[in-house]
C-alpha cells in the first residue's frame, strides 16, 4: 500500500527521455560529422597536383575552342561532372601528335584498356551532398566554383569549397547567376551580357534570378544528409 508515487506522470517522464534522446542525437551527428572533417584531405586553395599527362584546359578550351561539357558529360544531367575516358582524347590524338612522348601514357591507356590515373583536384568530404546539375540548370556557371580554368595550364582549385563558402552563395545567390546557356562561358557576367552599368547587371541578374526561380536552401539537411 505504501509504494512509492511517482512525482510526475508517467508521459512526462517519456517525453523528457525523447528530449534527452532527440538531444544526444542531435549531438552525436555534429560530433561524428566533426571527427569526420579532421580526417586529412587536401582543401587548400591552390592546390595543384602534378598529373600524369600535361593536360592543358588553356589550350583546348582557350585555343581549341573546346566546350567543357565536350569531356565533362555528366555536368548538366547528374551529381559528377566526370573526367572524360581515354577514347574522347583519342578522338583526335590518334592522328595528332601521335607519337608526343607526353601523350604515352594516353596511348598506354588505349592498349591496355586501364584508364588514366588523373589525380583529383576538388574533393568534398563523403559527409556532404553536392550534385553539379542542381547548380548548373540554375545558371550558375563553373567560373563560380572552378574560376578561370580556361586561362590554367594545370588544374588549380580556386574557390575554399568550405561550408561558409557553400552558405554565402546560398544566402544570395542572385550576383553569381548567368544565363543557363552561358554557364560554360567563363568570362565575367558584365561581358556576357554585354552590360556596361552596374544596376543594369544587377537587374539582369535578378531578373534571371526571378525567372529560373532560383531559391537555395541553407538547413542542415540541405547538404547533410
Ligand atoms: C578535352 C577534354 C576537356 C575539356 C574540353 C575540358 N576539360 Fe576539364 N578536365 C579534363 C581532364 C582530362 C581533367 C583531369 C586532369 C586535370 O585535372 O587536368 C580535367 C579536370 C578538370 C577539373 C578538375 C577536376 C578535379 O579533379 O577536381 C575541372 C574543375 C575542370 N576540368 C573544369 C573544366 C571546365 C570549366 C572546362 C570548360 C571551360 C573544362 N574543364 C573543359 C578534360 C577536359
Ligand atoms: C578536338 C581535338 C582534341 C581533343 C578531343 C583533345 N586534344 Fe589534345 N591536342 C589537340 C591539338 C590540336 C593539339 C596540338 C596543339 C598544337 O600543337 O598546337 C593538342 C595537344 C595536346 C597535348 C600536347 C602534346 C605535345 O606533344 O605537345 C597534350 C598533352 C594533349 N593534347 C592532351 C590531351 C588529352 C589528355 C585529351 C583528352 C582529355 C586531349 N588532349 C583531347 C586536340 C585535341
Ligand atoms: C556550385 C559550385 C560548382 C559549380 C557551379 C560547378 N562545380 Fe564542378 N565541382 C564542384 C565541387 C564542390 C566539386 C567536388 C565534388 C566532390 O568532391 O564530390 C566539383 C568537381 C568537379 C569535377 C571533378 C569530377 C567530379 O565530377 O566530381 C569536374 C570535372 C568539374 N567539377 C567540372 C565542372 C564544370 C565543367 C562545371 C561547369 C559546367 C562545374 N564543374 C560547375 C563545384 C562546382
Ligand atoms: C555560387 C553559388 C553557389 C555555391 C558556391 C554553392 N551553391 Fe548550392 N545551390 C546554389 C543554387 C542557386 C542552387 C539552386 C537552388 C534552387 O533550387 O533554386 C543550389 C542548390 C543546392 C542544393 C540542392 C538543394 C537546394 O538548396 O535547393 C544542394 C544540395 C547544394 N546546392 C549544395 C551545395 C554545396 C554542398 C555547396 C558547397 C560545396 C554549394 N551548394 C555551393 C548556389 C550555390
Ligand atoms: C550549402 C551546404 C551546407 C549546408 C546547408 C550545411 N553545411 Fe555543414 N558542411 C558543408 C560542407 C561543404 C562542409 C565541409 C567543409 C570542409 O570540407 O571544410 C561542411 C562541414 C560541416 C561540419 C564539419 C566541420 C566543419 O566545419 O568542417 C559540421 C559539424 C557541419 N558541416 C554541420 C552543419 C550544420 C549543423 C548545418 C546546419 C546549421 C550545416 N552543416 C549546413 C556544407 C553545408
Amino acid at each position: 500500500m505504501n509504494g512509492k508515487q511517482p512525482i510526475f506522470p508517467k508521459w512526462v517522464d517519456d517525453v523528457t527521455r525523447l528530449i534527452a534522446i532527440l538531444f544526444a542525437g542531435g549531438l552525436l551527428y555534429v560530433v561524428v560529422l566533426t571527427l569526420y572533417a579532421t580526417s586529412p584531405r587536401n582543401t587548400a586553395v591552390g592546390y595543384m597536383p602534378e598529373q600524369p599527362i600535361p593536360y592543358s584546359h588553356k589550350l583546348h578550351v582557350n585555343e581549341l575552342g573546346l566546350d567543357c561539357r565536350y569531356c565533362h558529360t555528366g555536368v548538366e544531367t547528374g551529381a559528377k561532372a566526370n573526367i572524360p575516358p581515354t577514347q574522347t582524347c583519342m578522338n583526335c590524338h590518334n592522328t595528332i601528335h601521335n607519337q608526343s612522348p607526353k601523350l604515352e601514357p594516353l596511348f598506354e591507356s588505349y592498349r591496355t584498356g586501364k584508364p588514366v590515373e588523373w589525380i583529383r583536384v576538388h574533393d568534398l568530404p563523403d559527409f556532404v551532398f553536392f550534385n553539379h546539375s542542381i547548380h548548373v540548370n540554375k545558371g550558375i556557371g563553373c567560373v563560380s566554383c572552378h574560376g578561370r580554368v580556361d586561362k590554367m595550364e594545370v588544374v588549380y582549385q580556386d574557390q575554399p569549397l568550405n561550408m561558409g563558402w557553400c552558405l554565402e552563395c546560398h544566402r544570395n545567390p542572385t550576383p553569381n547567376i548567368r544565363p543557363v546557356d552561358r554557364i560554360t562561358d567563363l568570362r565575367p557576367i558584365e561581358e556576357v551580357l554585354g552590360i556596361k552599368t552596374e544596376s543594369g547587371i544587377e537587374d539582369a541578374c535578378s531578373e534571371l534570378a526571378a525567372k529560373y526561380q532560383v531559391n537555395p536552401k541553407v538547413n542542415c539537411s540541405t547538404c547533410h544528409r
